[in-house]
């Protein structure tokens, strides 16, 4: 617990940022089962605003878990410290007015939930992407064969097999990754951010 510290605020509020720099910051928070698509769907999404210009930056569960959280393990409370340090990570780059993407599994609505407060206590935009896909086709993805070790009980606490996933109930969007592909997706995504008036 830090003690005796100072809030600083700086010369420049998040409005004048905005202003000067003509973009809006935003998180967009996907969620969903391991090999759902979250990362692919991130990726492609970070690939066509960068096109278009927005500065973007992604944030993902294996590449964090190398380095900023690489002393957290999957147990509920660490997954919950996981979040909510992702969670201010993201608040920051969205803070600098770029588009902060994050793709975890973030499977507690609890957490979830705390990261969107996070945001909108500070009136940054946070908008919940539910990446869903049935365990039945994740289980026959499987990329990394994590389901199979998982099944075979190698790995503990795995999502979906013996750790809780709680799906989103008013996800700002839906998207079925067994339905639709990625491009379709990404279209789905962007035109929201336009429709939000988040994009130009
Ligand atoms: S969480 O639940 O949000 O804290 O998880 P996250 O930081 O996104 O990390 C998920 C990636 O870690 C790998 N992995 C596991 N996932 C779930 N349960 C267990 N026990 C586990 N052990 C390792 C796995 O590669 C996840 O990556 P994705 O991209 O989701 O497949």
């Amino acid at each position: 617990m830090s003690t005796n510290i100072t809030w600083h605020a700086g010369n420049i509020s998040r409005e004048e940022r905005e202003k000067l720099l003509g973009y809006k910051g935003l998180t967009i928070w996907f969620t969903g089962l391991s090999a759902s698509g979250k990362s692919t769907l991130a990726s492609a999404l970070e690939h066509q605003l960068l096109t278009l210009g927005v500065p973007s930056y992604r944030l993902d569960g294996d590449n964090i878990r190398f380095g900023l959280n690489k002393d957290l393990g999957f147990g509920p409370k660490d997954r919950e410290e996981n979040i909510r340090r992702i969670a201010e990570v993201a608040k920051l780059f969205a803070d600098s007015t770029a588009i902060a993407i994050t793709s975890f599994i973030s499977p507690y609505r609890s957490d979830r939930d705390a990261a969107r407060k996070l945001h909108e206590d500070s009136g940054i935009p946070f908008v919940e992407v539910f990446v869903d896909a049935p365990l039945e086709v994740v289980e026959k993805r499987d990329p990394k064969g994590l389901y199979k070790k998982a099944k075979a009980g190698e790995i503990k606490e795995f999502t979906g097999i013996s750790a809780p996933y709680e799906a989103p109930i008013s996800p700002e969007i839906h998207i079925r990754t067994d339905q639709i592909a990625v491009e379709e997706g990404v279209k789905i995504l962007v035109d929201y951010l336009v429709n939000q008036k988040h994009l130009k």
